[in-house]
């Protein structure tokens, strides 16, 4: 097991990585830190695994209970919010007590938003389910839900008081689903150190067949883990450099925005034509090495993730629109960008460079 430490003064925690941690929670939380524990989950992971958490979280405190939301994007509205918190004051639960978010990023950050507002805070542990889950949203206490207008459009900064990700979930994780926390993993080697892309690169057959051994998981989602955790202690507010991991995600979320959402891209997908649009760009600003945009090219098809927009391409203009209207942009065309192998945020972008670049993403698929 790895685990990592995020340093956050009064709110640090630690991120706990390794196979079979479902059955061992009552090792990693010290005994008695909790009275009662609310689980909140979806349907699919309550069936998957809901009876090992639920066997390890009876031998920690007095009493549990599970609420469960269907599963999917579209339970992470205020609704279901204040339903979960309903359940809560069904329950009785003080701030002695826990709300476990068992399950992927929808969980983390409904359960999360909910715990951060229920008596003005009580304690969320966060047990990510999802590759994407356990490399990113599960940790730094961003949690929120969306409303009609947009996504996350209301939520809160609430930290975990631990993250525990077993790897050992993921081996029933749908292909495509860990395809999309994959993206994220790239994500973190491209805007990290150099070597990082080429281990990567190393794993990339394996973990596209589902190859991949509990070391080889322990060791990226922990590796990754470390990263977010260095960000979040740096800039926990997002206020500066936490933008940084944003990368691929201007075009990523103009291309899931301009589709509707209707899973036409997964996040990762999306994140994964964003990332190479954003070495197009940087290779044209000459930020980034010549060839940048095609190494990027070849590691995410070797992991099976898509490098070009698909069919039907939304209006460039529509995702203009989108990119200047990015929750994290101030009105102008903001990216992202590599430069000296550094991540650097980039204002004031030209509309007509960006189209260009986008039309050399190649034919959509
Ligand atoms: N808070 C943050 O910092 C942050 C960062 C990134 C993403 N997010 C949010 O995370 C959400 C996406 O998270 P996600 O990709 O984990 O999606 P998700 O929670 O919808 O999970 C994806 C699917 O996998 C299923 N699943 C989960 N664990 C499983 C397992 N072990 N085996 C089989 N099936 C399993 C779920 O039931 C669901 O159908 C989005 O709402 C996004 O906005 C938040
Ligand atoms: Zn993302």
């Amino acid at each position: 097991m790895r685990t990592v430490h995020v340093d956050l003064g009064r709110r640090s925690y630690n991120i706990h990585v390794g196979g079979g941690l479902l059955d061992t929670l009552g090792e990693l939380v010290e005994p008695g830190s909790w009275k009662k524990a609310l689980v909140v989950t979806d349907a699919n992971v309550r069936a998957l695994h809901g009876g090992c958490l639920l066997e390890s979280l009876e031998r920690l405190v007095s009493s549990v209970e599970l609420f469960e939301i269907a599963t999917g994007e579209s339970s992470k509205n205020p609704d279901t919010a204040l339903e979960l918190i309903d359940a809560m004051v069904r329950f009785g639960l003080t701030r002695a007590d826990v709300v476990v978010a068992f399950g992927g990023g929808v969980v983390g950050d409904l359960a999360g938003f909910a715990a951060s507002i229920y008596k003005r805070g009580v304690a969320c542990l966060q047990v990510p389910t999802t590759l994407m889950s356990q490399v990113d949203s599960a940790i730094g206490g961003k949690t929120g839900v969306n409303l009609p207008a947009g996504k996350n459009l209301v939520g809160s900064f609430h930290q975990p008081v631990a993250v525990v990700c077993d790897v050992r979930a993921l081996a029933t994780l749908p292909a495509r689903e860990f395809r999309s926390g994959l993206a994220e993993v790239v994500k973190y080697a491209l805007i990290g150190p150099a070597d990082r892309v080429a281990a990567l690169e190393e794993l990339a057959p394996g973990l596209r067949a589902g190859e991949a051994g509990e070391e080889e998981l322990v060791d990226i989602v922990s590796e990754c883990a470390c990263d977010k955790a260095a960000v979040v202690a740096a800039d926990e507010f997002d206020t500066g450099m936490r933008a940084i991991l944003n990368y691929g995600h201007t075009l990523g979320h103009a291309l899931e925005t301009g589709t509707g959402y209707e899973g036409v891209y997964s996040h990762g997908e999306a994140v994964a034509v964003g990332m190479v649009f954003a070495a197009i760009v940087s290779e044209r600003l000459d930020a980034g090495p010549r060839g940048m945009a095609d190494v990027y090219r070849g590691l995410l098809s070797s992991l099976g993730l898509p490098t070009a927009p698909f069919q039907p391409v939304p209006d460039f203009d529509v995702m203009l629109r989108a990119m200047a209207h990015d929750k994290k942009s101030t009105g102008q065309l903001t990216m992202v960008l590599l430069e000296n192998g550094k991540p650097v945020a980039r204002d004031g972008l030209d509309a007509d460079m960006l189209a260009r670049c986008f039309k050399e993403l190649g034919d959509p698929r």
